[in-house]
């Protein structure tokens, strides 16, 4: 008897909390990535873990998107081959499968274009595609994966930025508690998230960050009320299409897990979230908010951290007798 009046009472309960989804708001919840081809997935997670794909031997693609740290290195600009300063920030690689293209200025049209980029940056991985497709092609194992993933006998860098980009698409974080919120979930969110997120839509920071990865989607002047101050030499878009108009015109970036993907901006100068929200509200929007108000859109920012990625780590299959050595220290 008392057992079914406690059950009676739980499910009145959960009813009550899951009311309807929340509708017409400007951002919507990460749905879970949808694997069509595991074998694929499994290489590229093996290629972005490989230290060999760079010239050192040491440097992976998990390096500068550390997949234990919200898929970023938490440096205001990375660490490439023999201990080269980055010129940017490294963006996280967390829902970049939502991004309109990839760079801070959209010069890659998307993951598989982009994962090229970093092997043969000298500032990167120092490497170049060739070195790289024969280290791979001296790995029984791998010859083997490439065989039965694109069956083809020959392994191509083509094939290889291929695989990452099939891994990279699967690094979605579904399941945030503002997602929770989104989908009906009253409970999910903090009266402060709450009134955070009203602010967030009030003051107009919707008008670039929305969608599902709250940002990532449009090319946004960085500084439109008042200038950015950086010693950061970046262009922006103007540094690929020379035009002034251009200037210091960043993708916006998502703010999906922001609160793991500090320092934050292109040049990584501001550390600390409530201060980069005090930024955004001046520069961008001409408004200088209460401390209260920074702390609750804060709280708001902190509700976009969703369930990170959780596989098994890869054993990488070993080297060979032929396999290329690594050259850490050779400029
Ligand atoms: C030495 C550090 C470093 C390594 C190694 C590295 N990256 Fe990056 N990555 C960066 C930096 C810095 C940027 C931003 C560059 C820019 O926008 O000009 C970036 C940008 C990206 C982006 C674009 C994200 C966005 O929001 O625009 C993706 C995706 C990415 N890298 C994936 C990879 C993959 C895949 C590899 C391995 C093949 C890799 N990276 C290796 C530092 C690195
Ligand atoms: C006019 C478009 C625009 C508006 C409005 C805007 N942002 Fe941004 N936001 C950007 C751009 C562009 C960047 C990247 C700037 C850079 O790195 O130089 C950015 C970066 C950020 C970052 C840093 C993210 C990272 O990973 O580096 C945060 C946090 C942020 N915005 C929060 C906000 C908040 C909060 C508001 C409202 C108070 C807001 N933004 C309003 C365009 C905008």
């Amino acid at each position: 008897m008392l057992r079914l009046s406690v059950l009676a009472l739980t499910v009145s309960m959960s009813v009550a909390a899951f009311a309807a989804p929340q509708k017409n708001e400007p951002i919507q919840p990460i749905e879970p990535a949808v694997v069509t081809n595991q074998a694929k997935v499994e290489l590229g997670k093996q290629l972005f873990f490989d230290p060999r794909l760079s010239k050192s031997g040491f440097i992976s693609c998990n390096s500068c998107h550390n997949l234990s740290m919200g898929g970023s290195d938490n440096l205001p600009s990375s660490i490439g081959h023999n201990w080269q300063e980055g010129p940017i920030n490294s963006p996280t690689v967390l829902n970049s499968s939502l991004n309109l293209a990839q760079f801070w200025d959209g010069r890659a049209a998307d993951l598989k274009e982009q994962a090229g980029g970093p092997i043969a940056n000298p500032m990167e991985m120092g490497f170049t595609h060739d070195l790289a497709v024969d280290v791979l092609a001296s790995i029984p194992q791998y010859v083997q994966s490439f065989k039965e993933v694109y069956k083809a006998d020959k392994i191509t860098i083509d094939e290889v930025t291929d695989a990452i980009a099939e891994f990279e698409k699967t690094l979605v974080t579904p399941n945030a508690p503002f997602d929770k919120w989104l989908k009906g979930d009253e409970a999910a969110l903090s009266a402060d998230a709450k009134a955070g997120y009203k602010l967030f839509k009030d003051v107009g920071c919707t008008a670039c960050h929305n969608g599902p990865a709250v940002g990532g989607n449009s090319f946004q002047k960085m500084g439109v009320v008042e200038a950015y101050e950086t010693n950061n030499p970046a262009e922006g878009v103007a540094g690929l299409t020379g035009d002034d108009l251009d200037r210091f015109k960043f993708k916006v970036p998502t703010l999906r897990n922001v609160e793991l993907t500090y320092p934050y901006f292109h040049d990584g100068a501001y550390w600390n979230l409530e201060e980069a929200v005090d930024v955004m509200a001046r520069l961008q929007l001409g408004r200088k908010l209460e401390k209260e108000e920074i702390a609750q859109i804060t709280v708001f920012l902190k509700s976009l951290t969703g369930e990170q990625p959780s596989f098994t780590m890869p054993i990488l299959p070993p080297s060979t007798a032929a396999t290329p050595r690594p050259q850490p220290f050779v400029k």
